[in-house]
């Protein structure tokens, strides 16, 4: 049995190799009727930050892993001083839960990256350079706790927050990318790593919008060095289960790591129906030591857009979007999250893959546009 942190989209789409398999999942969410917990029969709701709750959790798992990376380091040691694997552990997962960590574990490693520095005033920031961009070192995620600045005035809202919460602030150089990009890996316990090919994926606001599987025009010597770096980073940093690098490819074409999630991620889902094992899949083996599936592609393209929500007013009619969605496109693949829509909030994606790009940008962003209500009476 394995157990899982998070009740979130991730957790959710676990469940479906995990049955495939016959893996039984045990699943600590956050609220009732949280997307995972729709799921997944075998469920508590409960705090992660209380040992207690994870305790209760762990008892008869052999491992626990996790749909998000906010599980506090000391409770992970604990779960494993009390003989649980923990996948990734906890000196591996530090470097997805703390950005300032992670870029000193790369410039050890000497991997390319943009300039940064751990900052604590707006004297270090104007000394840094601008235009810079400030982050949280904790606790950011979908561009939160990610502020672009300018002008000395635009640090003031990074270093009010910084101030407020008491989380350390990193500046790093404003990286002119000609677009990201994300190599993602699966590692076992016992070594054995797999990586996905390397894919581009377009950002709005700090939210993944489109992923491009394998990366358009990506060239030969860029997509084996990224699929290196991350193999190495995985290795090096004894990660277990997925790691997902975000990469830059700037304008005079390299690579810069931008972040690490150990956690299958936004940019892997189109591997679910696009690769012949997909990231979820390749997650669960991983983090119970089974051998790896293939991470190779199924078609020559693959597009996943995400399905985000716009209005308040689309509460609970995103299954209509079902007959126009489905009859318009009978290869379209459609994940939803059982999430009510909000603003801005990722509530599924769609996959389209095939021999074609543009066809399959067309039907995926067509169908995403659908399903948020972005498009007009077409059907009618
Ligand atoms: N140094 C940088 N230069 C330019 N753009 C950046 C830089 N760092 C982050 N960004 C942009 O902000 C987005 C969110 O930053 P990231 O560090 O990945 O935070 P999050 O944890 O919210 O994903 C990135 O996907 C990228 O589009
Ligand atoms: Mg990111």
């Amino acid at each position: 049995m394995v157990a899982v942190v998070g009740g979130g989209q991730l957790a959710r789409m676990m469940a479906e190799p995990a049955a495939a398999l016959g893996i039984p999942l045990r699943l600590l969410a956050e609220a009732p009727g949280a997307s995972a917990a729709q799921v997944i029969p075998d469920h508590a709701v409960g705090d992660y930050t209380d040992l207690a709750t994870l305790r209760r959790l762990v008892a008869g798992c052999r491992v626990v892993t996790f749909d998000h990376e906010h599980v506090p380091t000391g409770h992970l040691h604990a779960l494993e001083d009390a003989g649980v694997a923990v996948r990734p552990g906890p000196g591996a997962l530090v470097h997805a839960q703390d950005k300032a960590v992670m870029r000193e574990a790369v410039a050890r490693l000497r991997l390319p990256q943009p300039r940064f520095r751990a900052v604590g005033s707006l004297p270090e920031v104007v000394a840094f350079g601008l235009p810079c961009v400030l982050k949280a070192s904790r606790g950011g995620y979908d561009g939160k706790g990610v502020w672009f600045v300018r002008t000395p005035e635009e640090a003031e809202p990074a270093l009010e927050a910084s101030a407020l919460t008491g989380v350390p602030l990193l500046v790093e150089e404003l990286v002119d990318f000609r677009r990201e990009l994300s190599a993602l890996v699966a590692r076992s316990p016992s070594g054995q790593a797999a990586a996905y090919p390397v894919v581009e994926s377009v950002q709005r606001d700090g939210i993944c919008h489109e992923v491009v599987a394998p990366a358009p025009g990506l060239s030969k010597r860029l997509a084996t060095s990224a699929q290196e770096l991350a193999l190495r980073l995985a290795r090096e940093l004894d990660v277990t289960g997925i790691l997902a690098v975000e990469l830059f490819e700037t304008t005079d074409d390299r690579i810069l790591v931008n972040e690490l999630a150990m956690r299958p991620h936004n940019t892997g889902h189109w591997s679910q129906d696009g690769a012949v094992t997909s990231q979820f899949e390749n997650h669960l083996r991983a983090v119970l030591d089974l051998p790896l599936g293939t991470p190779v592609a199924r078609a020559p393209w693959t597009v996943m857009v995400n399905i985000l929500g716009r209005t308040s007013e689309q509460v609970g009619h995103l299954y209509d979007g079902y007959p126009h969605a489905l009859a318009r496109d009978p290869r379209l693949r459609v994940h939803l999250y059982g999430k009510e829509l909000r603003p801005g909030r990722k509530v599924g994606h769609v996959n389209a893959y095939g021999d074609d790009l543009q066809e399959c940008l067309e039907r995926a962003r067509h169908a995403a546009a659908w399903f948020a209500g972005e498009l007009g009476d077409e059907s009618e």
